[in-house]
Protein backbone atom coordinates (compact mmCIF):
# COMPACT_ATOMS: atom_id res chain seq x y z
CA UNK A 1 0.00 0.00 0.00
CA UNK A 2 2.81 2.47 0.79
CA UNK A 3 4.50 1.53 -2.51
CA UNK A 4 1.20 1.98 -4.02
CA UNK A 5 0.66 5.68 -2.59
CA UNK A 6 4.63 6.62 -3.65
CA UNK A 7 4.40 5.74 -6.90
CA UNK A 8 1.09 7.98 -7.12
CA UNK A 9 2.81 10.76 -5.73
CA UNK A 10 5.79 10.05 -8.42
CA UNK A 11 2.74 10.02 -11.20
CA UNK A 12 0.75 12.88 -10.06
CA UNK A 13 1.23 15.95 -11.75
CA UNK A 14 1.31 19.66 -10.13
CA UNK A 15 -1.68 20.28 -10.49
CA UNK A 16 -3.44 17.49 -9.17
CA UNK A 17 -0.98 17.43 -5.92
CA UNK A 18 -3.23 21.09 -5.36
CA UNK A 19 -6.16 19.43 -5.26
CA UNK A 20 -7.06 17.79 -2.11
CA UNK A 21 -8.74 14.74 -2.91
CA UNK A 22 -11.38 13.14 -0.92
CA UNK A 23 -12.56 9.58 -0.43
CA UNK A 24 -15.50 8.87 -2.94
CA UNK A 25 -18.95 8.10 -0.90
CA UNK A 26 -20.48 5.01 -1.73
CA UNK A 27 -24.06 4.77 -1.10
CA UNK A 28 -25.43 1.86 1.19
CA UNK A 29 -27.37 -0.33 -0.56
CA UNK A 30 -31.01 -2.02 0.45
CA UNK A 31 -32.03 -5.34 -1.34
CA UNK A 32 -35.19 -7.86 -0.94
CA UNK A 33 -38.54 -6.53 -1.94
CA UNK A 34 -39.59 -4.41 1.47
CA UNK A 35 -38.10 -1.38 1.55
CA UNK A 36 -37.97 1.44 3.80
CA UNK A 37 -37.01 4.95 2.72
CA UNK A 38 -37.04 7.99 5.18
CA UNK A 39 -37.18 11.64 3.49
CA UNK A 40 -34.92 13.89 5.46
CA UNK A 41 -33.61 17.27 6.13
CA UNK A 42 -29.82 17.45 7.38
CA UNK A 43 -26.65 19.11 6.96
CA UNK A 44 -23.31 18.02 5.13
CA UNK A 45 -19.92 19.33 5.11
CA UNK A 46 -19.14 19.95 1.35
CA UNK A 47 -17.28 22.93 1.54
CA UNK A 48 -14.62 24.96 4.21
CA UNK A 49 -16.32 26.97 6.33
CA UNK A 50 -20.16 26.17 7.17
CA UNK A 51 -21.94 23.10 6.85
CA UNK A 52 -24.63 22.93 4.12
CA UNK A 53 -27.91 22.29 4.47
CA UNK A 54 -29.33 19.27 3.12
CA UNK A 55 -32.16 16.54 2.10
CA UNK A 56 -31.33 12.83 2.07
CA UNK A 57 -32.86 9.12 2.20
CA UNK A 58 -32.05 7.51 5.26
CA UNK A 59 -29.37 10.37 5.54
CA UNK A 60 -28.01 13.61 5.14
CA UNK A 61 -27.42 13.34 0.92
CA UNK A 62 -28.36 11.32 -1.80
CA UNK A 63 -29.96 7.95 -1.07
CA UNK A 64 -29.29 4.27 -0.58
CA UNK A 65 -28.95 1.98 -3.70
CA UNK A 66 -31.63 0.02 -4.55
CA UNK A 67 -30.81 -3.13 -5.56
CA UNK A 68 -34.11 -4.73 -7.20
CA UNK A 69 -34.47 -8.55 -9.03
CA UNK A 70 -36.68 -8.15 -12.40
CA UNK A 71 -39.26 -10.25 -11.47
CA UNK A 72 -39.53 -9.37 -8.03
CA UNK A 73 -43.17 -7.77 -5.98
CA UNK A 74 -41.62 -4.89 -4.21
CA UNK A 75 -43.36 -3.09 -1.67
CA UNK A 76 -41.73 0.06 -1.04
CA UNK A 77 -42.38 2.80 2.22
CA UNK A 78 -41.51 6.26 2.08
CA UNK A 79 -41.76 8.13 4.94
CA UNK A 80 -42.25 11.95 4.50
CA UNK A 81 -40.46 13.87 7.06
CA UNK A 82 -38.95 16.80 4.99
CA UNK A 83 -41.25 20.02 6.28
CA UNK A 84 -42.66 20.19 3.07
CA UNK A 85 -44.65 17.92 0.43
CA UNK A 86 -42.94 16.13 -2.26
CA UNK A 87 -43.32 12.97 -4.20
CA UNK A 88 -40.70 10.27 -5.29
CA UNK A 89 -40.72 9.06 -8.67
CA UNK A 90 -38.86 5.84 -10.04
CA UNK A 91 -37.21 7.40 -13.76
CA UNK A 92 -36.97 4.70 -16.32
CA UNK A 93 -38.81 1.98 -14.50
CA UNK A 94 -42.17 0.88 -15.86
CA UNK A 95 -44.64 1.18 -13.23
CA UNK A 96 -47.98 2.34 -13.33
CA UNK A 97 -49.44 5.78 -13.31
CA UNK A 98 -50.33 5.25 -9.61
CA UNK A 99 -46.95 3.95 -8.52
CA UNK A 100 -44.95 6.52 -10.75
CA UNK A 101 -44.65 9.14 -8.23
CA UNK A 102 -45.24 11.98 -10.54
CA UNK A 103 -46.60 15.67 -9.60
CA UNK A 104 -50.10 14.25 -8.68
CA UNK A 105 -49.15 11.74 -6.31
CA UNK A 106 -48.32 13.87 -3.26
CA UNK A 107 -46.34 12.43 -0.07
CA UNK A 108 -47.31 15.24 2.59
CA UNK A 109 -44.74 16.28 5.22
CA UNK A 110 -45.35 13.40 7.95
CA UNK A 111 -47.15 11.01 5.32
CA UNK A 112 -45.92 7.93 4.07
CA UNK A 113 -46.42 6.68 0.72
CA UNK A 114 -46.51 2.85 -0.09
CA UNK A 115 -45.96 2.04 -3.91
CA UNK A 116 -46.10 -1.29 -4.64
CA UNK A 117 -45.29 -3.15 -8.24
CA UNK A 118 -44.09 -5.74 -10.25
CA UNK A 119 -40.51 -5.15 -11.24
CA UNK A 120 -40.81 -5.35 -15.26
CA UNK A 121 -37.48 -3.37 -16.15
CA UNK A 122 -34.32 -5.46 -17.86
CA UNK A 123 -31.09 -5.24 -15.67
CA UNK A 124 -29.98 -1.43 -15.56
CA UNK A 125 -29.31 1.36 -13.75
CA UNK A 126 -32.57 3.52 -13.33
CA UNK A 127 -33.08 6.51 -10.41
CA UNK A 128 -35.31 8.06 -8.13
CA UNK A 129 -36.43 11.63 -7.32
CA UNK A 130 -38.61 13.59 -5.97
CA UNK A 131 -40.86 15.54 -8.71
CA UNK A 132 -42.89 17.62 -7.03
CA UNK A 133 -44.21 20.66 -9.53
CA UNK A 134 -42.10 23.90 -9.54
CA UNK A 135 -40.06 22.26 -6.39
CA UNK A 136 -38.00 19.39 -8.44
CA UNK A 137 -34.96 21.19 -8.72
CA UNK A 138 -35.07 22.61 -5.29
CA UNK A 139 -35.22 18.98 -3.92
CA UNK A 140 -33.57 17.08 -5.90
CA UNK A 141 -30.55 19.61 -5.77
CA UNK A 142 -30.75 19.84 -2.11
CA UNK A 143 -29.45 16.06 -2.40
CA UNK A 144 -32.60 13.93 -2.74
CA UNK A 145 -31.38 11.09 -5.52
CA UNK A 146 -30.64 7.87 -5.14
CA UNK A 147 -29.84 4.81 -7.75
CA UNK A 148 -32.41 1.84 -8.48
CA UNK A 149 -29.84 -1.38 -9.90
CA UNK A 150 -32.18 -3.73 -11.65
CA UNK A 151 -31.03 -7.43 -12.05
CA UNK A 152 -32.34 -10.33 -14.81
CA UNK A 153 -30.84 -13.51 -15.82
CA UNK A 154 -29.80 -12.55 -19.39
CA UNK A 155 -27.22 -10.12 -17.42
CA UNK A 156 -26.07 -12.32 -14.58
CA UNK A 157 -25.15 -14.91 -17.81
CA UNK A 158 -22.60 -12.30 -18.86
CA UNK A 159 -19.00 -12.05 -17.25
CA UNK A 160 -19.36 -8.77 -16.21
CA UNK A 161 -18.27 -6.95 -12.69
CA UNK A 162 -20.88 -6.88 -10.48
CA UNK A 163 -20.37 -6.53 -6.79
CA UNK A 164 -21.03 -3.31 -6.04
CA UNK A 165 -18.64 -1.23 -4.09
CA UNK A 166 -15.60 -3.62 -5.04
CA UNK A 167 -16.01 -3.92 -9.23
CA UNK A 168 -18.94 -2.01 -9.93
CA UNK A 169 -20.09 1.83 -8.47
CA UNK A 170 -22.52 4.15 -8.93
CA UNK A 171 -21.27 7.52 -10.00
CA UNK A 172 -24.13 10.17 -9.32
CA UNK A 173 -22.33 13.20 -11.16
CA UNK A 174 -23.51 16.77 -10.37
CA UNK A 175 -23.18 20.43 -10.40
CA UNK A 176 -24.12 22.80 -7.89
CA UNK A 177 -23.90 26.21 -7.11
CA UNK A 178 -23.26 27.33 -3.18
CA UNK A 179 -23.88 30.98 -1.93
CA UNK A 180 -21.14 32.65 0.45
CA UNK A 181 -22.83 30.86 3.55
CA UNK A 182 -22.57 27.39 2.01
CA UNK A 183 -25.87 26.92 1.13
CA UNK A 184 -27.19 25.51 -2.41
CA UNK A 185 -28.51 27.69 -4.54
CA UNK A 186 -31.72 26.18 -6.81
CA UNK A 187 -32.97 27.44 -9.94
CA UNK A 188 -29.33 28.70 -10.73
CA UNK A 189 -27.20 28.84 -14.01
CA UNK A 190 -24.23 28.91 -11.87
CA UNK A 191 -23.47 25.89 -10.70
CA UNK A 192 -19.74 25.75 -10.59
CA UNK A 193 -18.99 23.20 -7.98
CA UNK A 194 -18.70 19.31 -9.51
CA UNK A 195 -19.00 15.98 -6.93
CA UNK A 196 -19.57 12.55 -7.65
CA UNK A 197 -22.00 11.19 -5.33
CA UNK A 198 -21.76 14.34 -3.46
CA UNK A 199 -18.02 14.76 -2.66
CA UNK A 200 -16.22 17.04 -4.03
CA UNK A 201 -12.53 16.19 -5.21
CA UNK A 202 -13.59 12.47 -5.37
CA UNK A 203 -10.96 9.70 -5.32
CA UNK A 204 -12.00 6.30 -5.88
CA UNK A 205 -8.84 2.71 -4.94
CA UNK A 206 -9.82 0.84 -8.21
CA UNK A 207 -8.52 -2.54 -8.24
CA UNK A 208 -6.13 -3.74 -11.54
CA UNK A 209 -8.98 -5.34 -13.46
CA UNK A 210 -11.86 -4.33 -15.62
CA UNK A 211 -14.39 -2.26 -13.20
CA UNK A 212 -18.42 -1.41 -14.29
CA UNK A 213 -18.92 2.39 -13.46
CA UNK A 214 -22.89 3.58 -13.41
CA UNK A 215 -23.07 7.27 -14.41
CA UNK A 216 -26.08 9.19 -13.54
CA UNK A 217 -26.22 12.89 -14.80
CA UNK A 218 -28.08 13.81 -11.72
CA UNK A 219 -27.13 17.40 -12.27
CA UNK A 220 -30.23 20.12 -12.22
CA UNK A 221 -29.15 21.38 -15.79
CA UNK A 222 -25.60 20.37 -17.16
CA UNK A 223 -24.74 17.95 -20.09
CA UNK A 224 -21.20 16.57 -19.92
CA UNK A 225 -19.10 14.98 -21.91
CA UNK A 226 -17.68 11.98 -20.20
CA UNK A 227 -13.97 10.65 -21.27
CA UNK A 228 -10.45 9.85 -19.71
CA UNK A 229 -7.69 11.85 -18.99
CA UNK A 230 -5.11 11.00 -22.00
CA UNK A 231 -8.25 9.87 -23.84
CA UNK A 232 -8.07 6.17 -22.53
CA UNK A 233 -10.66 4.24 -24.31
CA UNK A 234 -14.04 2.70 -22.16
CA UNK A 235 -16.49 0.22 -23.68
CA UNK A 236 -20.24 1.76 -22.99
CA UNK A 237 -21.93 -1.50 -21.70
CA UNK A 238 -25.50 0.32 -21.39
CA UNK A 239 -27.73 3.15 -21.70
CA UNK A 240 -30.92 4.62 -19.83
CA UNK A 241 -33.04 1.27 -20.11
CA UNK A 242 -30.17 -1.62 -19.96
CA UNK A 243 -27.61 -3.08 -21.59
CA UNK A 244 -26.84 -2.49 -25.66
CA UNK A 245 -25.90 -5.17 -28.06
CA UNK A 246 -22.79 -5.65 -27.60
CA UNK A 247 -19.96 -2.99 -25.87
CA UNK A 248 -18.21 0.24 -27.63
CA UNK A 249 -15.49 1.25 -27.36
CA UNK A 250 -15.55 4.60 -26.73
CA UNK A 251 -13.62 8.09 -26.03
CA UNK A 252 -16.29 10.74 -25.08
CA UNK A 253 -20.09 9.66 -24.10
CA UNK A 254 -22.26 13.03 -23.74
CA UNK A 255 -24.28 11.87 -20.65
CA UNK A 256 -27.41 14.69 -20.66
CA UNK A 257 -29.26 15.53 -17.19
CA UNK A 258 -31.53 12.54 -16.03
CA UNK A 259 -29.39 9.92 -18.54
CA UNK A 260 -27.53 7.00 -17.22
CA UNK A 261 -24.84 4.91 -19.01
CA UNK A 262 -23.21 1.68 -17.91
CA UNK A 263 -19.03 1.50 -19.06
CA UNK A 264 -16.45 -0.68 -18.42
CA UNK A 265 -12.85 0.60 -17.75
CA UNK A 266 -9.96 -1.64 -18.24
CA UNK A 267 -7.44 -0.87 -15.18
CA UNK A 268 -5.85 -3.59 -15.99
CA UNK A 269 -1.93 -3.47 -15.84
CA UNK A 270 -2.17 0.34 -14.40
CA UNK A 271 -1.33 -0.72 -11.23
CA UNK A 272 0.03 2.48 -9.26
CA UNK A 273 -1.22 4.96 -11.88
CA UNK A 274 -4.14 7.67 -11.86
CA UNK A 275 -6.66 8.39 -14.15
CA UNK A 276 -8.96 11.36 -13.74
CA UNK A 277 -13.03 10.87 -15.32
CA UNK A 278 -13.18 14.45 -17.11
CA UNK A 279 -15.85 16.30 -18.71
CA UNK A 280 -14.45 17.48 -22.15
CA UNK A 281 -17.16 20.25 -22.17
CA UNK A 282 -14.58 22.62 -24.82
CA UNK A 283 -15.70 19.99 -27.64
CA UNK A 284 -19.13 21.23 -27.12
CA UNK A 285 -20.58 23.36 -30.04
CA UNK A 286 -22.88 26.57 -28.92
CA UNK A 287 -26.43 25.79 -27.72
CA UNK A 288 -25.92 23.31 -25.00
CA UNK A 289 -25.68 24.18 -21.13
CA UNK A 290 -22.29 23.48 -20.61
CA UNK A 291 -20.46 25.26 -23.65
CA UNK A 292 -19.26 28.76 -23.42
CA UNK A 293 -22.34 29.77 -25.07
CA UNK A 294 -25.24 27.96 -24.12
CA UNK A 295 -27.28 29.52 -26.56
CA UNK A 296 -27.07 29.04 -30.50
CA UNK A 297 -25.58 32.38 -30.77
CA UNK A 298 -22.80 33.78 -28.55
CA UNK A 299 -24.68 37.03 -27.95
CA UNK A 300 -27.18 35.04 -26.07
CA UNK A 301 -26.67 35.31 -22.60
CA UNK A 302 -28.45 33.62 -19.25
CA UNK A 303 -28.65 35.14 -16.17
CA UNK A 304 -25.14 33.84 -13.75
CA UNK A 305 -24.49 31.88 -16.64
CA UNK A 306 -21.08 34.31 -16.77
CA UNK A 307 -18.14 33.88 -15.27
CA UNK A 308 -17.86 29.72 -14.39
CA UNK A 309 -14.50 27.96 -15.00
CA UNK A 310 -16.52 25.08 -16.01
CA UNK A 311 -18.30 26.27 -19.14
CA UNK A 312 -16.71 25.54 -22.69
CA UNK A 313 -13.44 23.99 -20.52
CA UNK A 314 -12.53 20.79 -19.68
CA UNK A 315 -12.68 19.76 -16.18
CA UNK A 316 -12.13 16.66 -13.95
CA UNK A 317 -15.14 14.81 -12.47
CA UNK A 318 -12.89 12.74 -10.15
CA UNK A 319 -9.78 10.63 -10.17
CA UNK A 320 -9.58 6.84 -9.63
CA UNK A 321 -6.46 5.41 -8.00
CA UNK A 322 -5.62 1.93 -9.47
CA UNK A 323 -4.48 0.00 -6.59
CA UNK A 324 -4.05 -3.96 -7.01
CA UNK A 325 -6.34 -6.45 -8.48
CA UNK A 326 -8.66 -8.35 -6.00
CA UNK A 327 -9.80 -11.80 -5.85
CA UNK A 328 -11.78 -12.96 -9.14
CA UNK A 329 -11.32 -10.68 -11.42
CA UNK A 330 -12.81 -10.01 -14.50
CA UNK A 331 -10.22 -9.51 -17.09
CA UNK A 332 -11.73 -9.00 -20.69
CA UNK A 333 -14.63 -6.46 -21.64
CA UNK A 334 -17.02 -8.99 -23.57
CA UNK A 335 -17.81 -7.91 -27.01
CA UNK A 336 -21.14 -9.20 -27.41
CA UNK A 337 -23.90 -8.32 -24.65
CA UNK A 338 -27.91 -9.00 -25.31
CA UNK A 339 -30.10 -9.09 -27.93
CA UNK A 340 -31.81 -5.67 -28.56
CA UNK A 341 -34.75 -5.84 -30.76
CA UNK A 342 -35.47 -2.05 -31.37
CA UNK A 343 -39.03 -1.67 -32.38
CA UNK A 344 -39.65 -1.71 -36.28
CA UNK A 345 -41.37 1.81 -37.14
CA UNK A 346 -43.89 -0.23 -39.25
CA UNK A 347 -45.38 -0.86 -36.20
CA UNK A 348 -46.28 2.22 -35.38
CA UNK A 349 -50.19 3.46 -34.97
CA UNK A 350 -50.01 6.98 -34.15
CA UNK A 351 -47.90 9.58 -34.78
CA UNK A 352 -47.18 12.99 -32.50
CA UNK A 353 -45.84 16.14 -32.54
CA UNK A 354 -44.07 18.04 -29.60
CA UNK A 355 -42.64 21.52 -30.64
CA UNK A 356 -39.95 23.29 -28.36
CA UNK A 357 -40.31 26.92 -28.31
CA UNK A 358 -39.34 29.68 -25.88
CA UNK A 359 -42.10 31.74 -24.75
CA UNK A 360 -40.25 35.02 -25.73
CA UNK A 361 -38.56 34.58 -29.16
CA UNK A 362 -35.40 35.97 -29.56
CA UNK A 363 -31.72 36.93 -27.80
CA UNK A 364 -33.16 37.10 -24.55
CA UNK A 365 -35.24 33.70 -24.53
CA UNK A 366 -32.72 31.56 -22.26
CA UNK A 367 -33.89 33.82 -19.15
CA UNK A 368 -37.76 32.64 -20.17
CA UNK A 369 -39.58 29.77 -19.77
CA UNK A 370 -40.12 27.47 -22.77
CA UNK A 371 -43.20 25.64 -23.78
CA UNK A 372 -44.31 22.12 -25.63
CA UNK A 373 -46.73 23.02 -28.12
CA UNK A 374 -46.75 26.33 -27.64
CA UNK A 375 -48.50 25.18 -23.58
CA UNK A 376 -46.90 25.50 -19.98
CA UNK A 377 -47.53 22.69 -17.72
CA UNK A 378 -50.99 22.55 -16.34
CA UNK A 379 -51.80 19.96 -13.59
CA UNK A 380 -55.64 20.47 -14.55
CA UNK A 381 -54.87 19.96 -18.52
CA UNK A 382 -54.46 16.08 -20.24
CA UNK A 383 -52.45 16.51 -22.81
CA UNK A 384 -52.33 13.43 -25.00
CA UNK A 385 -53.94 10.68 -24.57
CA UNK A 386 -52.65 7.64 -25.77
CA UNK A 387 -54.66 4.32 -26.53
CA UNK A 388 -53.05 1.25 -24.55
CA UNK A 389 -51.16 -1.50 -26.11
CA UNK A 390 -50.33 1.14 -29.46
CA UNK A 391 -46.86 2.21 -30.90
CA UNK A 392 -46.13 5.47 -31.43
CA UNK A 393 -43.59 7.43 -33.25
CA UNK A 394 -43.27 10.82 -31.11
CA UNK A 395 -41.11 13.75 -33.38
CA UNK A 396 -39.63 16.26 -31.09
CA UNK A 397 -38.64 19.48 -32.65
CA UNK A 398 -36.75 21.76 -30.78
CA UNK A 399 -37.39 25.40 -32.15
CA UNK A 400 -35.83 27.32 -29.42
CA UNK A 401 -31.67 28.11 -29.45
CA UNK A 402 -30.63 25.35 -26.27
CA UNK A 403 -30.68 21.70 -26.40
CA UNK A 404 -33.20 20.12 -24.32
CA UNK A 405 -32.91 16.41 -22.60
CA UNK A 406 -36.34 15.36 -23.37
CA UNK A 407 -37.51 12.58 -20.59
CA UNK A 408 -40.65 10.35 -21.27
CA UNK A 409 -42.04 8.26 -18.09
CA UNK A 410 -43.62 4.77 -18.67
CA UNK A 411 -41.55 3.75 -21.59
CA UNK A 412 -38.53 3.13 -22.57
CA UNK A 413 -38.33 4.41 -26.43
CA UNK A 414 -36.23 3.41 -29.36
CA UNK A 415 -34.51 6.55 -31.37
CA UNK A 416 -35.10 6.22 -35.22
CA UNK A 417 -33.32 8.92 -36.77
CA UNK A 418 -32.15 12.47 -35.51
CA UNK A 419 -32.38 15.06 -38.39
CA UNK A 420 -33.14 11.79 -40.76
CA UNK A 421 -30.28 10.24 -39.82
CA UNK A 422 -29.33 7.35 -37.73
CA UNK A 423 -28.70 8.34 -34.15
CA UNK A 424 -25.02 6.99 -33.25
CA UNK A 425 -24.27 3.53 -31.46
CA UNK A 426 -24.39 4.43 -28.60
CA UNK A 427 -28.00 5.61 -28.68
CA UNK A 428 -29.42 2.82 -30.55
CA UNK A 429 -30.50 0.95 -27.22
CA UNK A 430 -32.91 1.55 -24.38
CA UNK A 431 -33.19 5.40 -24.14
CA UNK A 432 -35.71 7.73 -21.57
CA UNK A 433 -33.81 10.83 -22.02
CA UNK A 434 -32.70 12.17 -25.59
CA UNK A 435 -30.95 15.53 -25.88
CA UNK A 436 -32.39 17.27 -28.66
CA UNK A 437 -30.19 20.28 -30.00
CA UNK A 438 -31.37 23.98 -31.27
CA UNK A 439 -33.01 23.17 -34.63
CA UNK A 440 -32.79 19.43 -34.68
CA UNK A 441 -35.69 16.78 -34.87
CA UNK A 442 -35.48 13.18 -32.91
CA UNK A 443 -38.19 10.86 -33.89
CA UNK A 444 -38.48 7.84 -31.40
CA UNK A 445 -41.09 5.11 -31.36
CA UNK A 446 -42.29 3.48 -27.89
CA UNK A 447 -44.96 0.44 -26.91
CA UNK A 448 -47.12 1.98 -23.93
CA UNK A 449 -48.45 -1.00 -22.39
CA UNK A 450 -49.70 -3.12 -19.41
CA UNK A 451 -50.75 0.49 -17.61
CA UNK A 452 -53.84 2.52 -18.08
CA UNK A 453 -55.76 4.92 -15.90
CA UNK A 454 -58.05 7.12 -16.94
CA UNK A 455 -57.27 9.44 -13.53
CA UNK A 456 -53.10 9.71 -13.36
CA UNK A 457 -51.37 10.35 -16.05
CA UNK A 458 -47.74 10.24 -16.77
CA UNK A 459 -45.29 12.81 -17.25
CA UNK A 460 -43.25 14.05 -20.25
CA UNK A 461 -40.89 17.04 -20.07
CA UNK A 462 -37.41 18.76 -20.07
CA UNK A 463 -34.98 17.12 -17.72
CA UNK A 464 -33.41 20.41 -17.07
CA UNK A 465 -34.98 20.75 -13.62
CA UNK A 466 -34.89 24.68 -13.97
CA UNK A 467 -37.16 24.22 -17.25
CA UNK A 468 -39.38 21.46 -15.88
CA UNK A 469 -39.97 23.81 -12.81
CA UNK A 470 -40.63 26.46 -15.41
CA UNK A 471 -43.36 24.33 -16.86
CA UNK A 472 -41.56 22.79 -19.88
CA UNK A 473 -43.40 19.39 -19.18
CA UNK A 474 -46.74 17.88 -20.51
CA UNK A 475 -48.99 14.98 -19.40
CA UNK A 476 -50.68 12.11 -20.81
CA UNK A 477 -52.90 9.35 -19.66
CA UNK A 478 -52.79 5.61 -20.96
CA UNK A 479 -56.37 5.00 -21.81
CA UNK A 480 -57.82 1.25 -22.71
CA UNK A 481 -60.39 3.00 -24.64
CA UNK A 482 -59.37 6.03 -26.29
CA UNK A 483 -63.20 7.15 -27.30
CA UNK A 484 -63.85 6.77 -23.54
CA UNK A 485 -61.60 9.65 -22.13
CA UNK A 486 -63.66 12.45 -21.36
CA UNK A 487 -63.98 12.00 -17.83
CA UNK A 488 -67.79 11.86 -17.77
CA UNK A 489 -68.50 10.11 -21.09
CA UNK A 490 -68.59 6.58 -20.81
CA UNK A 491 -72.36 4.73 -19.92
CA UNK A 492 -70.51 1.97 -18.12
CA UNK A 493 -68.94 4.34 -15.15
CA UNK A 494 -71.53 4.75 -12.75
CA UNK A 495 -69.65 7.44 -11.10
CA UNK A 496 -67.45 10.49 -12.55
CA UNK A 497 -65.36 13.24 -10.78
CA UNK A 498 -64.35 16.60 -12.72
CA UNK A 499 -61.62 18.11 -12.77
CA UNK A 500 -59.04 15.71 -11.41
CA UNK A 501 -56.65 16.62 -10.56
CA UNK A 502 -58.52 20.13 -9.13
CA UNK A 503 -56.25 22.82 -8.48
CA UNK A 504 -59.08 25.09 -6.29
CA UNK A 505 -63.08 25.91 -6.00
CA UNK A 506 -64.98 22.90 -6.00
CA UNK A 507 -64.98 19.12 -7.74
CA UNK A 508 -68.05 17.95 -9.65
CA UNK A 509 -69.82 14.46 -9.13
CA UNK A 510 -72.16 12.67 -11.29
CA UNK A 511 -73.72 9.66 -10.13
CA UNK A 512 -75.44 7.84 -12.81
CA UNK A 513 -77.59 5.51 -10.30
CA UNK A 514 -79.94 6.98 -7.51
CA UNK A 515 -77.24 7.04 -4.64
CA UNK A 516 -77.74 6.49 -1.07
CA UNK A 517 -74.97 7.59 0.53
CA UNK A 518 -71.35 9.30 0.49
CA UNK A 519 -68.18 9.71 2.37
CA UNK A 520 -65.10 11.54 2.02
CA UNK A 521 -62.18 9.90 3.27
CA UNK A 522 -58.61 12.00 3.32
CA UNK A 523 -55.28 9.85 2.81
CA UNK A 524 -54.81 8.58 6.36
CA UNK A 525 -58.46 7.15 5.85
CA UNK A 526 -60.51 9.56 8.36
CA UNK A 527 -63.71 10.53 7.06
CA UNK A 528 -63.86 14.28 6.56
CA UNK A 529 -67.32 14.54 4.82
CA UNK A 530 -70.23 12.65 5.78
CA UNK A 531 -72.80 12.22 3.39
CA UNK A 532 -74.97 9.40 5.11
CA UNK A 533 -77.48 11.62 7.48
CA UNK A 534 -80.21 12.60 5.50
CA UNK A 535 -77.73 14.53 2.84
CA UNK A 536 -77.66 11.95 0.28
CA UNK A 537 -78.57 13.40 -3.47
CA UNK A 538 -78.87 11.53 -6.66
CA UNK A 539 -76.60 12.29 -10.10
CA UNK A 540 -74.75 15.33 -9.78
CA UNK A 541 -72.99 17.43 -6.38
CA UNK A 542 -70.08 19.44 -5.63
CA UNK A 543 -67.79 19.03 -3.12
CA UNK A 544 -65.76 22.56 -2.19
CA UNK A 545 -62.19 21.34 -1.71
CA UNK A 546 -60.98 25.11 -1.47
CA UNK A 547 -60.11 25.12 1.85
CA UNK A 548 -58.52 21.26 1.52
CA UNK A 549 -54.58 20.63 2.10
CA UNK A 550 -53.22 19.53 -1.05
CA UNK A 551 -54.02 16.04 -1.37
CA UNK A 552 -55.17 12.57 -2.31
CA UNK A 553 -58.47 11.96 -1.18
CA UNK A 554 -61.03 9.33 -1.42
CA UNK A 555 -64.67 9.35 -2.10
CA UNK A 556 -67.16 6.78 -1.39
CA UNK A 557 -70.51 6.49 -2.48
CA UNK A 558 -72.83 4.03 -1.58
CA UNK A 559 -75.51 2.72 -3.92
CA UNK A 560 -77.92 -0.15 -3.47
CA UNK A 561 -75.75 -3.02 -2.36
CA UNK A 562 -72.78 -1.28 -4.36
CA UNK A 563 -69.53 0.73 -3.41
CA UNK A 564 -67.74 3.07 -6.30
CA UNK A 565 -64.94 4.62 -5.02
CA UNK A 566 -62.97 7.62 -6.62
CA UNK A 567 -59.31 9.09 -6.22
CA UNK A 568 -59.42 13.02 -5.68
CA UNK A 569 -56.43 14.39 -6.26
CA UNK A 570 -56.00 17.95 -4.52
CA UNK A 571 -53.33 20.03 -5.06
CA UNK A 572 -52.23 23.37 -3.88
CA UNK A 573 -51.28 25.65 -6.74
CU1 LIG B 1 -36.39 12.00 -13.82
CU2 LIG B 1 -40.12 13.00 -14.79
O1 LIG B 1 -38.21 12.56 -14.25
CU1 LIG C 1 -38.99 9.82 -15.18
CU1 LIG D 1 -35.10 22.40 -21.48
Amino acid sequence: MKKNILLVLMTMTISLMALAQNELLIPDTLSGTNFDLTLQTGTYPFLEGPVTNTMGVNGNILGPTLLMNQGDDVNIFIHNQLPDTTTIHWHGMHVSPENDGGPHTLILSGETWNPSFTVMDKAGTYWYHPHLHRKTDEHVTKGIAGIVIVRDAEEAALALPRTYGVDDFPLVIQTKHFDENNQVVTHSNNDNVVMVNATIDANLNVPAQVVRFRLLNGSSQRVFNIGLSDDTPFYQIASDGGLLQESLQLSRLQLPPGARAEILIDFGGMEGQNLQLMSYASEFPNGIYGATHPGMMSGMTMDGYDPNPINGADFVLMQFTVVEQGANPVLNIPSSLVEVNPIPESSATRTRTLNFTPEVMGFNQLNGIFLINGQSFNMDVINDTVTLGDTEIWTLHNQSAIAHPFHIHDVQFFVLDRNGAAPPPSEQGRKDVILVKPQETVRFIAKFEDFASEEVPYMYHCHMLVHEDGGMMGQFLVVEDAAGTELNGKDDRMVSVFPNPVTSGRIHVQCKNSMDAYELLDSTGRIIIDGKQGSAVKGNFDIEVADFPAGIYLLKIYSGASLYTKKLFVSNQ
